[in-house]
């Protein structure tokens, strides 16, 4: 609700919004490595330069609900994060018709990712969160950020109402045709590729720099209490079925049939 009411956006910054655990740290290191691509060298030597080669994607984009945000809001360099639902946006984003990325990924995966995210989080001595707790929770978006299919819906229907200002993304779309997902994505954050970048290579560059090898790779020996290590698992399409029963797989996807009725949206 602080966000909410306090948060002074500026008409050209841009907004990352996702769910968390539907590769937000991807589109945040994309976005990124996109915008700043003419300033910051892509390439790995003996000394790195790129921030991400060295840091987090949370270190160079910022939360705007996160604390150290709050307590620093000089941090914003026109690229910021959210998991607030759009209808719950500081209203100034709403009022200066902020550019809108947001990045959307099967639930399966998604509770998936999360249960064992939680499970991360807990210290050595805790009891880890059973699948079926992780499913009853998930299922009824008792979690900080609420319903899953309620936020997708939310950034989706914006997405359809100002297709110019909410760029709807899906994880299974950018894992499968990388390249031109990474051009929609250059192209509505107003820095598109041109055409000797396509060939000479910059575009492939960006998609390596960000990739899930290179950034677990670096992340790997983070001294942070809360290591940045715990934002890389597997990066996979559909690692859910090794985990979920059957019951639980029809569940889900009769949940998200009936929220998407009508809607040109499946997982
Ligand atoms: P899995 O747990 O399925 O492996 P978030 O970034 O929203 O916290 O989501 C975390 C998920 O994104 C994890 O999924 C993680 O492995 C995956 N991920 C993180 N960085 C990635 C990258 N560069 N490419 C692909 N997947 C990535």
């Amino acid at each position: 609700m602080a966000v909410q009411d306090n948060y002074q956006a500026l008409p050209t910054d841009i907004f990352l919004a996702s769910y968390p655990k539907t590769e937000t740290t991807w589109l945040k290191a994309l976005a990124f490595a996109i915008l700043n691509r003419t300033k910051l060298k892509t390439d790995s030597g003996s000394s790195p330069t790129h921030p991400l080669l060295t840091i987090s994607p949370h270190d160079c984009v910022p939360f705007s609900e996160s604390e150290s945000f709050l307590n620093n809001p000089s941090y914003a360099n026109g690229l910021m994060a959210t998991h607030i639902p759009y209808t719950s946006l500081p209203k100034s984003i709403i009022r200066f018709d902020c550019r809108i990325v947001y990045i959307c990924r099967n639930p399966k995966d998604v509770l998936i990712s999360f249960w064992h995210f939680l499970n991360k989080l807990k210290d050595d001595v805790s009891t880890p969160m059973k699948l079926d707790d992780a499913f009853e929770l998930f299922s009824k978006g008792m979690i900080p950020s609420g319903s899953f299919w309620d936020h997708m819906l939310g950034y989706y229907k914006a997405s359809l109402e100002r297709p110019d200002k909410v760029l709807f993304l899906k994880y299974e779309d950018l894992k499968k045709d990388t390249e031109s997902e990474v051009k929609k994505l250059a192209k509505f954050i107003g820095n598109p590729f041109n055409e000797e970048e396509e060939c000479d290579g910059s575009l492939q560059k960006i998609i390596g720099l960000c990739g899930f090898e290179n950034l677990s790779k670096v992340n790997k020996d983070s001294s942070k209490v809360l290591s940045d290590d715990i934002y890389f698992r597997k990066g996979i399409v559909g690692d859910s079925v090794n985990y979920l029963t059957t019951e639980m797989i029809q569940i889900l996807d009769k949940i998200t049939k009936e929220k998407c009725e009508g809607l040109d949206l499946s997982f």
